[in-house]
């Protein structure tokens, strides 16, 4: 069988590999399906057809404490009990918001998590990390809740908008960049597309990195899990500036792991021309590699500031000595990450 299987305190859940259909085979009884417009408009045939779908809009707003509660009132409303097993079919809103209420319904329900996203297959699908938004921040309010199984269908990204595809593949270059020099190399071969008849094995080899991860620090407690936030220090000061409008997530992430590699070189961690390395690889699959808004350090640092991995008040990023090595670095100088921010 085409599984990968993680461990995790709560036992263990598979990451299974197959066409869209046969996730929802034996039809499931007693599945609610949480969804949103756009993967139920592409993918709504393949869905089973007897269980309750609620269909979300698409977006950062849908993870709100206001939907959150909806969708515990919509379970409610039609009898779903703790026997119950919500199918989250989507992206990485949708995997997080519907994770985030099996975690909660009833004080937990099964969850199987069904990724449509490159995005969501290869990073939030996985790990069991779930969440919703507060004005004021991302991912404040959630939990860690591992899937009761995830389901990994490649189909999907065909009918994915190109900017999201491409989105996607921020994430996989990160993991060529913080864990597997083979892969990286992998990627500078190819022009990747959702059509790659290699795209497949790219996937199930950035899951299993994850898992390899995950296992090893499941509640992101000794820095290893940290090393999947390269390029996130950054990237998420720059979404939260724009409020989470104008840029996506991967592409954030990509700005994020440029200017955070010159901060490695900066303080010594990286060889000098790292950076320059980095935004090759960001550049080929035509990811954005920086932003107007890096000119404004007075905007981003107290961002940084607040991002998770901080502690006392310094900036804490993730960052690459070499490629294929990551390392947690609790604290580096602000003047320069300002100098790595403004290019200087
Ligand atoms: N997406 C980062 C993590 O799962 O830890």
């Amino acid at each position: 069988v085409n599984e990968i299987v993680v461990s995790c305190s709560a036992g263990e859940y598979p990451i299974r590999f197959g066409e869209l259909g046969d996730a929802f085979l034996p039809e499931p009884e007693n599945a609610f399906v949480v969804t949103d417009r756009h993967v139920d408009s592409a993918w709504g045939h393949a869905m089973p057809s007897h269980a309750p779908r609620l269909v979300l809009e698409p977006g950062e707003a849908s993870k709100s404490l206001k939907v959150f509660g909806d969708v515990h009132d919509w379970l409610l409303s039609l009898g779903a009990d703790r026997k119950s097993t919500i199918l989250a079919v989507g992206g990485g809103v949708i995997g997080d918001l519907a994770g985030f209420v099996a975690a909660t319904y009833m004080r937990g329900v099964r969850c199987v998590q069904v990724p449509t996203t490159l995005l969501a297959q290869v990073d939030s699908s996985v790990g069991g990390k779930v969440a919703i938004d507060i004005p004021d921040g991302k991912n404040v309010v959630g939990a860690f809740a591992p899937p009761s199984e995830v389901w990994i269908s490649c189909e999907t990204l065909t009918t994915l908008p190109e900017r999201q595809f491409i989105n996607g593949m921020a994430e996989v270059i990160k993991y060529g960049l913080i864990a597997d020099p083979t892969l990286d190399a992998h990627l500078s071969s190819h022009t990747w597309s959702a059509n790659e008849p290699d795209l497949p094995s790219i996937v199930r080899r950035c899951v299993d990195l994850k898992r390899d991860v995950v296992e090893r620090d499941e509640f992101d407690l000794n820095g290893l899990r940290a090393t999947l936030n390269f390029g996130h220090t950054v990237g998420h000061a720059l979404e939260a500036a724009l409020r989470y409008e104008g840029l996506l997530h991967g592409e954030a992430i990509a700005i994020g792991m440029i200017v955070e590699t010159r901060v490695a070189e900066r303080i010594g961690f990286a060889h000098a021309g790292l950076a320059h390395e980095v935004a090759e690889r960001i550049r080929r699959v035509g990811l954005p590699t920086t932003h107007e808004l890096l000119s404004q350090p007075d905007t981003l640092i107290p961002l940084m500031r607040k991002d998770k991995k901080s502690e006392g008040g310094s900036i804490a990023m993730s960052l690459i000595a070499k490629i294929g090595e990551c390392k947690l670095i609790p604290s580096v100088p602000d003047s320069d990450v300002v100098a790595a921010l403004t290019g200087l």
